[in-house]
């Protein structure tokens, strides 16, 4: 699994741009299923056909990342965020982009107080010698994402980018273990989530599904003075109950909760105060489509090292394939 999770984390994907994610998820699934195919959003689509019901299971391709604004005079770049980044976490940390480009983040020195450190107060420097010379290297609307290696030690994996590629290993995990169902499974790898749980809404307009559930990375409250909630790395793949973009479907919750019980699965509940999922685009899509989530507990998300815990990954593709069978 940590060699799943390494090749999907390496993959460059911030929002708009997931086509490498979804090469390098094609090589993994494409002979597992009866169809793949991408949409105009660029979602990567696999379906393992069946006669039951149709169930959607999503995990975002896309990761935070910053883009190119403007490059002055001295070859700095400026730059804005593209999703959930933190000012002072991208502080002093690498950044790459899509043609292998290094930067690091830096801030303008005449601030004092570190909580006043905001993207335009910052920049990024590629060691470019002048702005031409930055022109030749960069353009305006190019995207870099934080850089380096994931370590896997303890049991827990250590990386850029779980958020949200330890849900597609957890997806590509379970088609490749072809769970024998009656039910049509469409594994979804969505792109534009963190922007705005974009891609998860046309792809769910174009299956219809009969239920979704989203596969993503949720806080846990287990650091040292942190305020979100019970959820523990861990103890199991947490079910969602309810986050700021969806209140889970009570069908889909119980379903969730007895496949654990009844498989002997460790689960936690999971009630995140701040953050969504595409869960919370795709419940609202057509009529209506009953949704639900498994999450990932995940330590530091949206910084250059989250955590996550194997044993959550691998419980969390048990429970899912309990969930599929049923
Ligand atoms: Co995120
Ligand atoms: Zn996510």
């Amino acid at each position: 699994m940590f060699k799943t999770i390494s090749k999907l984390v390496n993959a460059f994907g911030p929002s708009g741009c997931e086509k490498q994610v979804a090469g390098v998820i094609t090589n993994m699934i494409e002979d597992r299923v009866d169809e793949i195919r991408s949409d105009a959003m660029g979602n990567l689509i696999a379906v393992k056909r069946g006669s039951g019901k149709k169930i959607m299971l999503a995990a975002h391709m896309d990761e935070i990342g910053l883009i190119v604004t403007t490059i002055d005079e001295k070859g700095f770049l400026r730059f804005g965020t593209v999703g959930g980044v933190s000012p002072l976490i991208s502080l002093g940390q690498r950044v790459v982009f899509e043609n292998g480009l290094t930067g690091v983040v830096w801030y303008e020195e005449s601030i004092e107080n570190m909580k006043d450190a905001k993207p335009d107060k910052m920049y990024i420097d590629i060691g470019a010698r002048s702005e031409e010379h930055a022109k030749e290297l960069v353009g305006i609307g190019d995207m870099a994402v934080f850089a380096g290696q994931p370590v896997g030690q303890n049991g827990v994996v250590i990386s850029k980018a779980l958020d949200d590629r330890v849900g597609c290993a957890v997806l590509a995990e379970l088609a490749r273990r072809c769970p024998e169902t009656d039910h049509e499974i469409y594994y979804v790898f969505t792109t534009q989530e963190e922007v705005g749980l974009r891609g998860a809404r046309t792809a769910a307009y174009s299956i219809m599904p009969h239920l979704a559930l989203a596969i993503d990375v949720t806080r846990t409250g287990d650091t040292p003075k942190s305020k979100h909630g019970a959820v523990a790395l861990g103890k199991g793949p947490a079910i969602k109950v309810k986050d700021n973009s969806v209140i889970a479907h009570p069908k889909i919750r119980e379903k969730l909760v007895n496949c654990a019980r009844e498989n002997s699965i460790p689960y936690q509940l999971e009630v995140l105060e701040k953050g969504g999922t595409d869960a919370g685009s795709i419940h609202i899509t057509a009529g209506g489509i009953p949704s639900g989530g498994v999450s990932i507990p995940t330590r530091f998300i949206h910084s250059t090292a989250e955590m996550v815990d194997l044993k959550d990954v691998e419980n969390a593709v048990k429970l899912l394939e309990a969930f599929i069978k049923r």
